[in-house]
C-alpha cells in the first residue's frame, strides 16, 4: 500500500495554536495539505496564518483557522459545517487538543478531573463520532490520536492527566478494530515529554509541582514523528528512548516499576 500523501488532502487538527498541533499543522500544509486548524486563541491562529504568509500566499490559503473550543457541542459542529462547505470529505483527523494537571488525587477538586476528560477524552471521542462519516467518504483516511506514555504507563501526581489518556488510548484500540477494513486507519502516537505550553496551562497546579523534562523532546519534532506514522498508517508510536523504556520496562516488569515511581 502506497503511503499516505498529504498534498490536495484535506485534514482537521485540533489545538493547532501551540506545540505539536502548530508545528504539525505547518508540516501538512508545507506539504499540500489543507488544515482546519481548531484552537480557542485566535491571535495565536493569526500569528499561525502571519508565519505561513512568509512562505507565499498560496501556503497560507491552504489554512483555514476555526477559533473553538472542542469541549463545545456547537465549536463541533461547526467543524463540520466547514467540512461540508469544502465539500463534505475529510482525509485526515487529528485529536491533539490536550491539557494536563499536576498534584495529589487527594487534593484536588473534582472540577481538574472533568475539565481534563472534557478536553483529552469526551471532545476528541465526539468530535470523531462527528467527523467518521466525512472521513469514511475519503476511501483512504486517517485518524490520528496524540496520546501520552502516560496513557500507557500511569505516573504519581497525574491521575487525572493518566486516566484521560489511558481512556483515550482504549478507545483508539476498539475502534481501530472496529474501522478495520473500512478505509480509515487509526493511529495512536503517544509523546513523552515535549517541550510546549503545555506545562503553562495546567490545571489548578501549585507552581511548586515541576514536571520533569529530562530528554525532553521539541514539538517539532514530535509533529514529525506523528506525520511519518500517519503516512505509514501504523497503528501505534511511542516516542523518545525514554518514554519506550518506561513503557516497556513497565510491561515486562509492572512490580519493580511501581516500585521506582512511588519512591518520590
Ligand atoms: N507536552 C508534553 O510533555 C506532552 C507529552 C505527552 C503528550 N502530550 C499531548 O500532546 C498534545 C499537545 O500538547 P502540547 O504539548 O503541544 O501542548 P500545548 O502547546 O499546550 O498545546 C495544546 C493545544 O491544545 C489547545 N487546546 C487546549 N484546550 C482546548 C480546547 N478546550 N479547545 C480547543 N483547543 C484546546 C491549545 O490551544 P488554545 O489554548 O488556543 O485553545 C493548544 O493549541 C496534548 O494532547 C498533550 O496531552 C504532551
Amino acid at each position: 500500500m502506497q503511503a499516505w500523501n498529504p498534498s490536495g488532502k484535506l485534514a482537521v487538527v485540533t489545538g493547532a495554536s501551540s506545540g505539536i498541533g502548530r508545528c504539525l499543522t505547518t508540516l501538512l500544509i508545507q506539504q499540500g495539505c489543507r488544515v482546519i486548524a481548531i484552537a480557542r486563541r485566535q491571535e495565536k491562529l493569526h500569528s499561525l496564518a502571519d508565519q505561513l504568509a512568509e512562505s507565499s500566499a498560496e501556503v497560507a490559503a491552504l489554512l483555514i483557522p476555526l477559533v473553538g473550543d472542542v469541549t463545545k457541542p456547537a465549536d463541533r459542529q461547526r467543524v463540520v459545517e466547514r467540512i461540508d462547505e469544502l465539500g463534505g470529505q475529510l482525509d485526515l483527523l487529528v485529536n491533539n487538543a490536550g491539557i494536563g494537571g499536576i498534584g495529589p488525587f487527594q487534593e484536588a477538586s473534582p472540577e481538574r478531573l472533568r475539565q481534563i476528560m472534557e478536553v483529552n477524552f469526551f471532545a476528541p471521542v465526539e468530535l470523531s463520532r462527528l467527523l467518521l462519516p466525512r472521513l469514511s467518504s475519503a476511501q483512504d483516511a486517517v485518524l490520528c490520536n496524540v496520546g501520552s506514555v502516560l496513557g500507557h504507563c500511569a505516573v504519581p501526581d497525574k491521575s487525572e492527566y493518566c486516566a484521560s489518556k489511558f481512556a483515550m488510548h482504549g478507545w483508539t484500540d476498539s475502534l481501530r478494530t472496529e474501522l478495520a477494513g473500512s478505509g480509515v486507519s487509526v493511529v495512536l502516537v503517544s509523546p513523552s515529554t515535549t517541550r510546549s505550553e503545555f506545562f503553562d496551562s495546567l490545571v489548578e497546579t501549585d507552581s511548586k509541582m515541576e514536571s520533569k523534562s529530562v530528554g525532553s523532546w521539541s514539538a517539532q519534532r514530535v509533529a514529525g514523528a506523528a506525520l511519518a506514522a500517519i503516512k505509514k498508517r501504523k497503528r501505534e508510536v511511542v516516542l523518545s528512548a525514554g518514554g519506550k523504556a518506561l513503557v516497556y520496562a513497565d510491561r515486562i516488569i509492572p512490580g519493580i516499576i511501581s516500585r521506582i515511581l512511588s519512591r518520590k
